[in-house]
């Protein structure tokens, strides 16, 4: 299994909030993303939802008590501690970020984080009064400043039926965090990267556009690969239903003209464009202000050419294209390294099961300026996020 928390051991925290039964299923997709997930619950979280449960989901024993003779480790919280790639409180509450913040060692869990070297990741879930309070406020400053990762939370109704701050932030945003957590340091670290996603739509009146196939997933990978390996990422994106990735910059754009308005502004101090969106060659040359209505004849839309970004786009950076092909596919990309004046460019396949628009996998050909060509076989996106950036990597170099 491939992606960034397969076969990591993440050390999964669970505090005494109504938002316990959402870290069920945040133990469930870390399991299903290929981590060993041992929980520790805090006994206020064991009134909420049972070991049991959680054992159930990770087939792993649960923590509960800091002196248990029967634990498979002599010393159970340091043998914890020294197998965790990252640790994760989730949810935590006031009493326990405090205690996080003194650096108090009274439980398995938090004797567990103290003994801890790993990344940390603290996602509160609490009344919205108590997550205001100052003392609260203090406490998390304070674990900020040490490199602690804060997740949320997020605003929306609150269990006391209370609308405001203090809910816990959903399953994919919480991974997103860990993934950040985990890779914080990473060798893209210092270094921005502006990518683009989707298709563009080009408006013909105020109700028909025209547009492609592109879910947006491929720009979205390459996002949070980018993300995954320490660089601060600027997503430019036409309208997608993907969820927004956790810890990346949007820049929410429809058309050609806007994405290459968003790319020049965000790229003038990046250090590398990845260009993954299907962007409009040609636009209606007019837009309707109206719906154009039906008549008895047919209608013939002239079309305008449409600004190419990447040959446009002003700045030092390393430039990266696709090249969406259904022919003739190494030959066109190379065409087209040249054309845009690229460093690197993945030439992809359209035609090629699971490969292409809308898919979860992808299959491209990296070619770059030397127009040295290297097949990538058929990998998750987010993997061939990765091709990519290991490429740009070398490029930096250069
Ligand atoms: O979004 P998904 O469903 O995951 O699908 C992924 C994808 C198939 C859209 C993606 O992998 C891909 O191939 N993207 C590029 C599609 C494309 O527009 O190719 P192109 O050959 O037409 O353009 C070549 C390059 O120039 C692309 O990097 C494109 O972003 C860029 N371009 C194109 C037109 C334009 N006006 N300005 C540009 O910068």
């Amino acid at each position: 299994m491939a992606g960034p928390l397969a076969e990591k051991h993440v050390v999964l925290g669970v505090t005494g909030s109504i938002a316990c039964y959402k870290a069920l299923d945040l133990a469930s997709k870390l399991v299903q993303a290929g981590a060993l997930v041992d929980i520790i619950m805090s006994y206020g979280a064991t009134q909420f939802v049972t070991p049991l449960a959680f054992r159930s989901i990770t087939h792993r024993a649960v923590v509960t008590d800091q002196f248990n003779p029967d634990s498979e480790y002599s010393v159970e919280h340091v043998a914890l501690a020294q197998q965790a790639d990252v640790v994760v409180v989730a949810p935590a509450t006031v009493h326990c970020i405090a205690k996080l913040a003194l650096g108090l060692a009274d439980d398995p869990l938090t004797t567990t984080i103290v003994a801890a070297k790993c990344p940390l990741v603290v996602a509160p879930a609490m009344d919205g009064n108590m997550y205001d309070h100052p003392a609260t406020q203090a406490n998390l400053a304070t674990l900020k400043e040490r490199g602690v990762v804060i997740a949320g939370p997020g605003t929306g109704r609150l269990a006391s039926g209370l609308s405001g701050i203090g809910r816990l932030l959903e399953t994919p945003e919480l991974l997103g965090h860990i993934s950040y957590a985990m890779g914080k340091d990473g060798d893209l670290a210092g270094r921005t990267v502006v990518i683009s996603a989707g298709g563009t739509m080009e408006p013909l009146d105020p109700v028909r556009v025209i547009t492609n196939h592109s879910s947006g997933k491929m720009g979205y990978a390459v996002a949070e690969a980018a993300r995954d390996r320490g660089a601060d990422v600027v997503l430019v994106t036409a309208p997608t239903s993907l969820a927004d990735p956790a810890l990346v910059k949007m820049v929410q754009v429809r058309t050609a003209e806007q994405m290459g308005e968003a790319i020049q502004e965000h790229v003038k101090n990046a250090d590398a464009l990845v260009m993954a969106a299907a962007v409009a060659d040609y636009k209606p040359a007019t837009s309707a202000d109206q719906k154009i209505k039906k008549s008895e004849d047919d209608l013939n839309i002239s079309l305008a050419k449409t600004e190419d970004i990447l040959k446009s786009a002003k700045g030092n950076f390393v430039r990266v294209g696709f090249a969406a092909e259904s022919e003739n596919l190494v030959e066109n990309a190379k065409a087209k390294v040249g054309s845009k004046k690229l460093d690197l460019i993945a030439a992809n396949d359209i035609t090629a099961d699971g490969s292409g628009f809308g898919s979860n996998t992808n299959q491209v050909t990296l070619i770059d300026r030397d127009l040295t060509v290297e097949e990538l076989p058929l990998l998750t996106k987010y993997d061939v996020g990765n091709r990519i950036l290991d490429r740009v990597k070398e490029l930096f170099r250069d």
